[in-house]
């Protein structure tokens, strides 16, 4: 297990591609490479981490001598699939909606609760949570810790690659299109999405709130190891071509202190507080792997509410990175059994 051999099903999209270049950027060992899409890519070829590698069509394969399986193909795919894969040894790490409440497949942000990495889950599933709410819950954790959380109240900001390499595509093509003057479409998002926001990301609930909104809720919940977390979101698409932003509101149990907050962020691993300037998906793109914060403040008419504002790149942190670190922890000792 030192040196596992991966699959990464869904090895053509944004965030397979963004994986393959995290293994080869953070040097992962591995000793095998196999990756699989649907039949329109199956034959194709991707050259990475000095492989040239054929994709496979993932309605015929087999994930015999898998050691690690990555899942980005879609939800209903990892449905169909995971449990597969897992039954056949491997260790999958899910990308999609499918296992994330499921009590068997745990819900890991490794910087908040990789401890349950120490034993291989009763499904063989490790859930990678929705990317607007891993970069939240690295910063709600030490908060809760120190302050104690009351209500959190998130508004995101989401950029367009959060819809796959077709959401870039819709934002670039329609982008074009407006400045000639032309319609731009709207089929990946429910509303044009140029020169304009979305306040609606994924289906609706009866309740009024989007599948997105939900997600934010129940994962942090379930991650915090808070059951009744009181947290409302609301889910925007901008017109960014990456990189989520959130602006979020913290009421605690206990007054906060502006320095002693700013210094708590700054101590939590890959974070990044930003002081004289704020942090936008354009300008954050030097340290893609950070979380990164500015804006942080205390309402001065109610001491125990804290605000600020964060900016995480959604194909990393949000998603291949988050897998990519939770296979680091398998591979690297402790929670090794996990395989
Ligand atoms: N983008 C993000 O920021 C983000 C963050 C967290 C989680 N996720 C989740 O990760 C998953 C993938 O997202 P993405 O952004 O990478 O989407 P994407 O760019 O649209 O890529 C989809 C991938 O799935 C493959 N695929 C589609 N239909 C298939 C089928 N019938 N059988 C096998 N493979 C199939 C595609 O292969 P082909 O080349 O053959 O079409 C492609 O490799 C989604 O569940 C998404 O919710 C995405």
């Amino acid at each position: 297990m030192n040196t596992p051999r991966i699959a990464i099903v869904g090895g053509t999209g944004a965030v397979g591609r963004t994986l393959l270049h995290l293994l080869e950027e953070r040097s992962f060992p591995l000793s095998g490479l196999r990756l699989m899409a649907s039949e329109r890519s199956a034959g194709t070829t991707v050259t990475a981490l000095g492989l040239t590698t054929v994709v496979e069509d993932l309605a015929t394969a087999d994930f015999t001598g898998t050691d690690i399986a990555f899942f980005s193909a879609g939800t209903s795919l990892s449905a169909r699939w995971a449990a597969k894969a897992a039954a056949s040894g491997a260790l999958v790490i899910d990308n999609t909606n499918a296992f994330r409440m499921d009590p068997d497949s745990p819900l890991v942000v490794p910087q908040v609760n990789g401890a349950l990495l120490a034993e291989r889950p009763v499904s063989g599933i490790v859930a990678n949570p929705n990317c607007s709410t891993i970069p939240l819950v690295r910063l709600l954790r030490p908060m809760h810790e120190e302050y104690g959380l009351r209500q959190v109240t998130v508004a995101t900001y989401q950029a367009a690659s959060g819809g796959g390499q077709s959401g870039i595509e819709e934002l670039r093509d329609g982008t074009r299109n407006v400045l000639a003057g032309l319609p731009a479409a709207a089929e990946r998002f429910p509303e044009p999405l140029p020169f304009n926001v979305v306040p609606a990301i994924d289906r609706f609930q009866d309740d009024g709130f989007t599948l997105e909104e939900q997600k934010m809720r129940q994962e942090s919940r379930r991650i915090l190891g808070l059951p009744r977390l009181d947290l409302v979101a609301t889910c925007v698409r901008v017109p960014v071509e990456n990189g989520h932003s959130e602006a979020v509101v913290v009421d605690c149990e206990r007054p906060v202190d502006v320095v002693a907050l700013t210094k708590l962020f700054a101590a939590q691993p890959e974070a990044e507080v930003w002081t004289d300037r704020v942090p936008t998906p354009r300008t954050v793109t030097a340290r893609p792997d950070h979380v990164h914060v500015g804006r942080v403040r205390v309402d001065p008419e109610r001491p125990t509410r804290a605000l600020f504002w964060l900016v995480a790149d959604n194909l990393r942190i949000g998603a291949a990175l988050n897998a990519l670190q939770i296979a680091e922890l398998v591979v690297a000792g402790g929670p090794t059994s996990a395989v």
